[in-house]
Parts: C-alpha cells; sequence; structure tokens
C-alpha cells in the first residue's frame, strides 16, 4: 500500500483528527448537523480508510469526507506569495487535494502543477478552479507521487499535509522523490504538521527532526524553520514552515 491508510482506534482518531481537521468541530460531515459531535464524522472516515486499503483517499473525496480541506487556500502560503517570496517558474503541489494552494500561487509568471492520487480530488479541483482566469497557469494531474515523473523539473516543491498523509516508512522515498523532481537550485517548502506527540496516523505526527533525517542524506538543508503564525487556530502552535535547499557543497557532489 503505497499511501497511508493504518488502523487507529476510534478515540486516538478523534484526539487526532479534531484539531487537525477544524471543520468537522463545528458541522458534522455525515449529517450536516451543527450539534452534532465530529466522533461519527472520524469513524465513517476510519470506515472509509481501513476497508479501502488500495483508494482510500479517493474513496474519502468521492464521498466527501475531507475534513482536512481548509476549503481555501493556506494562509502563510498566500502570505509568501503576496510578499513575492516564492520562487517563479514551475510548482509542483504533491497531494494537493481541492487544488486551493495550486491555484493561489498560479500566475503568469509560474505555472504549478498540482498532483493528487485521487480521481475524485482532481475531478473537484477541475470543477473549483477549470474556468478561472488562471486556468491557462496550472493544471491538475492524476497521479502517484512515488511513480509519478516530470519531463521538467520544478522551481518549488509546496508539501502540506502531504508528508503527514503517508506512512513513515515512505518517508525516505518521499524525500528521494522531491530531489528527483525539483531543479538543482529549486526550493522545498515544507509546512510541517501535526508536530505534537500522538500515536499512529494519518496524520502521522511529525517534527523538524524527522524531515532532517530524510532530507539531509539528499542534500537538503533548512534555510529557514520558523513557528507559523498564519496557522489557522486549531493548528495554531504544532505548525512549523520550513524552507529547504540544496547547499552549493552538496550540489556540487
Ligand atoms: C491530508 S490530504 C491533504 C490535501 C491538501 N494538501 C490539503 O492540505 O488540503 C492528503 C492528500 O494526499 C493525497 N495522496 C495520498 N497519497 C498520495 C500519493 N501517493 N500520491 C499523490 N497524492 C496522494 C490524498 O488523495 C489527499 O488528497
Amino acid at each position: 500500500m503505497r499511501s497511508s491508510i493504518l488502523p487507529f482506534c476510534c478515540s486516538s482518531a478523534i484526539r487526532i483528527f479534531a484539531p487537525y481537521c477544524h471543520r468537522i468541530r463545528f458541522k458534522n460531515m455525515t449529517t450536516g448537523n451543527l450539534n452534532e459531535p465530529p466522533s461519527k464524522s472520524v469513524n465513517k472516515i476510519q470506515r472509509i480508510l481501513h476497508s479501502n486499503s488500495t483508494n482510500g483517499w479517493d474513496k474519502c473525496w468521492e464521498e466527501g469526507f475531507t475534513p482536512w480541506d481548509l476549503g481555501s487556500p493556506t494562509p502563510v502560503l498566500v502570505h509568501l506569495n503576496n510578499k513575492g517570496s516564492l520562487p517563479k517558474g514551475r510548482a509542483l503541489v504533491p497531494g494537493c487535494g481541492s487544488g486551493h494552494d495550486v491555484v493561489a500561487i498560479a500566475c503568469a509568471e509560474r505555472y504549478v502543477v498540482g498532483l493528487d492520487i485521487s480521481d475524485n480530488a482532481i475531478k473537484k479541483a477541475a470543477e473549483l478552479f477549470s474556468s478561472t482566469p488562471k486556468a491557462e497557469h496550472f493544471t491538475f494531474l492524476k497521479g502517484d507521487f512515488f511513480t509519478w515523473s516530470s519531463a521538467q523539473l520544478f522551481d518549488l516543491i509546496f508539501d502540506y499535509t502531504f508528508f503527514c498523509a503517508i506512512e513513515p516508512e515512505l518517508r525516505s522515498q518521499w524525500a528521494r522523490k522531491i530531489s528527483d523532481l525539483l531543479k538543482p537550485d529549486g526550493e522545498l517548502i515544507t509546512l510541517m504538521f501535526p508536530i505534537d506527540d500522538h500515536e499512529g496516523g494519518p496524520p502521522y505526527k511529525v517534527s523538524t527532526a524527522d524531515y532532517e533525517e530524510v532530507l539531509h542524506p539528499v542534500g537538503f538543508r533548512a534555510t529557514q524553520i520558523v513557528d507559523n503564525e498564519l496557522a489557522i487556530a486549531p493548528r495554531r502552535g504544532r505548525e512549523k514552515l520550513g524552507r529547504w535547499k540544496r547547499t552549493a557543497l552538496q550540489s556540487s557532489l
């Protein structure tokens, strides 16, 4: 199984998912009932993931159980884009979901590829955004990040809630793939979440050290690691922004 679905018990999943998924605190995603507790939604997500080991993510999207989805672009990414701090050229968003981040940073100077393993996620992204005026500056592709390849390399890769969604044993493979897909002077931006100590997943807990452990061997070093002060409220304090590049020394080896 390539992407991530391991058993987790109900109570720990509620603890993990509730802060991860701020919207289910307010609206049960099964019934739309504002008074219903989130457990039903979480249980249903677990059932979907457990009973569909090869296409659990797609089932989640098909059934509309996507509590990780902010329904809008990630605030810190918009901030970085607005202040001109993101590389231009070609960008990749692996595990792009419904595509808000893809569209947010697409522009005439930056072509963005949103990649997701789920047909239904890609369908949703296309429905939401294919008729926007920006549409010529991005594309959504269905593909498995670990086997997908691109004829053209990227200047920027943005990872948010993809690293924590994959099985931890795939993290080294994730780093090698990032390395393969980025131009030698390209930049990786990771929004690292959830930084806590829960067990199990997805989402699996992450730490700066977890990223370093897999990125250092492929030549990346952090140029910046900071708390994400623009994190949405339920994630605040458990999210860091990491910016990574290959060092001159490593890229010449
Ligand atoms: C937790 S969601 C995050 C979505 C989006 N980044 C966001 O923040 O809303 C993880 C996404 O990764 C996708 N995914 C899981 N495994 C994948 C893989 N191997 N290749 C590409 N996408 C994958 C899932 O379909 C899902 O849309």
